[in-house]
């Protein structure tokens, strides 16, 4: 499968967000992954719909936008305003997750799922044939920086295995937290095929070479 790089604003400085995607753009991203905290799902608040359509003027790139949020189900229309791409929501944050991905679809918008790194990977089952992107935590949410948790991989290997037995190959295996140059080859060995970078691209010193390592 194609690889993805969804870089993570997270990293970035939120003052110059335009000029930052569009740098993005320029260094060969795939997607500008958007983290959407609400300081209830996890304790920071970083930023919501309001930003999300601040930054879509300044690129043509899709907006993954991640949902750290409680009950997302109330949130998706003013994402889908906003002019995100995909919209993400956590299993743990669902009341009716599989409800929740057909809304955000029957809004033409793709859907993603997403467990935690405590949530066992069965709990993402249901959302395979709903969703278009299953993503995997490989860091406990709500903060960028991290060191991606091994034991991520045999839930991505075993994810791969459910999609590819259900009939959904095609799934976007996506991967979020301590991605770096180092590990991102056994990630994608795993079976991920979308990989979030937030520190190791805004750490670096050439921004697009980064971009084409991460690759794999
Ligand atoms: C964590 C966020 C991640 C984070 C990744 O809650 O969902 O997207 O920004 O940052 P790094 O790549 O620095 O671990
Ligand atoms: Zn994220």
């Amino acid at each position: 499968m194609n690889v993805k790089i969804a870089p993570s604003i997270l990293a970035s400085d939120f003052s110059e967000v335009g000029k930052t995607v569009q740098k993005l753009q320029e260094s060969g991203a795939d997607y500008v992954h958007c983290d959407v905290m609400d300081g209830n799902f996890v304790p920071p608040i970083t930023f919501g719909d309001q930003m999300v359509g601040a930054i879509r003027p300044h690129t043509s790139l899709p907006l993954d936008c991640h949902l750290m949020v409680t009950s997302p189900e109330t949130r998706v229309q003013a994402f889908v305003k906003a002019g995100a791409d995909i919209i993400t929501v956590h299993v743990e944050a669902c009341a009716d997750l599989v409800k929740t991905l057909r809304a955000i679809r029957a809004s033409g918008v793709k859907a993603g799922a997403v467990l935690n790194p405590a949530t066992p990977v069965e709990a993402i089952f249901p959302a395979v044939r709903e969703a278009d992107m299953l993503l995997v935590m490989s860091v406990v949410p709500g903060w960028g920086g991290q060191k991606f948790i091994p034991a991520s991989l045999q839930k991505i290997a075993r994810l791969r295995a459910y999609c590819i037995e259900a009939g959904r190959a095609d799934a976007d295996i996506e991967v979020d937290g301590g991605i770096t140059e180092d590990n991102v080859k056994e990630v994608i060995a795993a079976g991920a095929n979308v990989i979030v970078a937030g520190s190791t691209v805004f750490r670096a010193a050439d921004m697009a070479a980064t971009i084409r390592r991460l690759r794999g």
